[in-house]
C-alpha cells in the first residue's frame, strides 16, 4: 500500500502536485471564478466580515501563516493568525463579523476543536478547512471546504500542507470575490498560475536527487537553522518543524529581519543555514535584503543551503548550495519552497536511521489538550 515507496512520508510527497490538483479541481476556471458554492456561509454574511482569525496548530499553523499574507494582501480585510493552543485562554475579541477559520488536516484535533468552540459561543463564523470527511472540527463549524490530499498516513504532515495553502488561496480569492474586489492584472495572474502550480510542484520533485545527496551529508550535525521572509519565513518555520519531528535535530526557524536581533549569535563555522530566497520581481526589497543576510551570515562560517528561483543570478555567489525551484508570484512561492524542505528532512531522518513514518513521541492526530 505504500505503492513501492519505503515509507508513506515518501509516497505523500510525490502524490503532491495530485493533491494540488484535486483541491483546485472545479473551484476556478482560467477567467478567475472561484465556484465554493459548497462554502455555505451566506455571500451576505461574508461582505459584512471585518477580521479574519485563523486558529491551527503545527504545520496547518504554518500554512494559517502564509494565509494571513494572501488574505490582507488581496482582501484588504485584517487578519490573524494564532496557535490554536493559546486561542480561548487569553479571551481573544470576536463577535458576529469574525470569521475564524480552523485548519486541521485530521479534523480531530482537540486544541483547534476547542479553539472553534470557543469562537463560536462568541457568536463568530467559523470555516473548517479540513482533509478528513465528516470529522469532528467540519461537524462543529458553520462551513467547511475539504482539502482533497487523500488519506495521509505518515505522521509528518506533507501534502496536506501544501492543500491547506491551496484551500487559504482559495478562500482568500472568494472573500474578494463576493466583496466584490475587483481584481487587478496582478491578481488575474496569480489566479491563472494557481491553477497551473501542480506542473511547478512536479517539477521540483524531479529536481530532488541533489537535496538528498546533499541531505546525507549532514546527517552528523547537530543544528540545522532556516531563514526566509515574508510567506518565506513560515516556510522557514515549516522546514525547521520537520526536521525537528523527523531526524530530532535541533532547528529553528527566523524571519531574516530578526537576525540582527539576537540568532545572528548562533551563527558558526560549518553550521547549516537554509534560506528561502523569495522572487526578484515581485518583492524585490525583500530580495536584497536576504542577499545581504546571505552575505552576512556567510562571512561569519555558516554553510548556506539557499532555495531561489532558477536563474537569480544574484545568490549563486554566496550559495554553498544552491535548490533552484520555479518562478512563482510571490504569494505562491510556499508551494513550491516547501518542497525540497521535506525531501531533506525525509532524507536525513533516514540518514540518521530513524523510523521515518512514525517519528517518536508523536501521533498523526492529537486528539488530547
Ligand atoms: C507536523 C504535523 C503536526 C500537525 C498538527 C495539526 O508535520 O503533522 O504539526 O500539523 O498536529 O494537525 P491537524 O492538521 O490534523 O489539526
Amino acid at each position: 500500500e505504500k505503492g513501492g515507496y519505503d515509507y508513506f512520508m515518501l509516497k505523500e510527497i510525490a502524490e503532491q502536485p495530485k493533491a494540488v490538483a484535486d483541491t483546485l479541481l472545479g473551484r476556478i476556471d482560467l477567467a478567475g471564478n472561484l465556484c465554493l458554492d459548497e462554502v455555505r456561509i451566506p455571500a451576505s454574511v461574508l461582505r459584512e466580515v471585518s477580521k479574519v482569525v485563523i486558529v491551527a496548530c503545527g504545520t496547518a499553523y504554518h500554512a494559517g501563516m502564509i494565509a494571513k499574507y494572501a488574505i490582507e494582501h488581496w482582501t484588504r480585510i485584517p487578519c490573524e493568525t494564532e496557535l490554536a493552543s493559546e486561542f480561548r485562554y487569553r479571551d481573544p475579541i470576536l463577535d458576529q463579523r469574525t470569521l475564524v477559520i480552523a485548519i486541521s488536516q485530521s479534523g480531530e484535533t482537540m486544541d483547534t476543536l476547542m479553539a472553534l468552540r470557543h469562537a463560536r459561543e462568541q457568536g463568530a463564523k467559523v470555516l473548517a478547512i479540513c482533509n478528513t470527511n465528516g470529522s469532528t472540527i467540519p461537524r462543529e463549524s458553520d462551513a467547511v471546504l475539504y482539502t482533497h490530499a487523500g488519506p495521509e498516513v505518515a505522521v509528518a504532515s506533507t501534502k496536506a500542507f501544501l492543500t491547506q495553502l491551496v484551500a487559504c488561496y482559495l478562500v482568500a480569492l472568494y472573500l474578494g470575490q463576493v466583496r466584490g474586489t475587483k481584481w487587478g492584472d496582478e491578481i488575474l495572474s496569480v489566479i491563472r498560475e494557481l491553477s497551473e502550480i501542480a506542473t511547478q510542484v512536479e517539477e521540483v520533485l524531479e529536481t530532488m536527487e541533489p537535496v538528498r545527496e546533499l541531505a546525507r551529508t549532514l546527517a552528523d550535525k547537530n543544528t540545522v537553522l532556516f531563514l526566509g521572509r515574508h510567506v518565506g519565513f513560515p516556510v522557514a518555520l515549516e522546514g525547521a518543524l520537520k526536521l525537528k519531528e523527523l531526524a530530532y535535530m535541533h532547528a529553528e526557524g527566523f524571519a531574516a529581519g530578526e537576525l540582527k536581533h539576537g540568532p545572528i549569535a548562533l551563527i558558526e563555522q560549518d553550521v547549516p543555514v537554509v534560506v528561502v530566497v523569495p522572487s526578484p520581481r515581485g518583492r524585490s526589497v525583500l530580495h536584497d535584503k536576504i542577499v545581504s543576510n546571505i552575505q552576512e551570515i556567510r562571512a561569519r562560517g555558516a554553510r548556506t543551503i539557499v532555495i531561489a528561483e532558477r536563474g537569480d543570478e544574484t545568490v549563486a555567489p554566496y550559495a554553498d548550495h544552491l535548490i533552484e525551484i520555479p518562478a512563482t508570484p510571490t504569494l505562491l512561492q510556499p508551494l513550491v519552497a516547501t518542497v525540497p524542505l521535506q525531501v531533506f528532512a525525509c532524507e536525513l531522518a533516514t540518514a540518521r536511521g530513524n523510523e521515518v513514518d512514525q517519528p517518536r513521541n508523536l501521533a498523526k492526530s492529537v486528539t488530547v489538550e
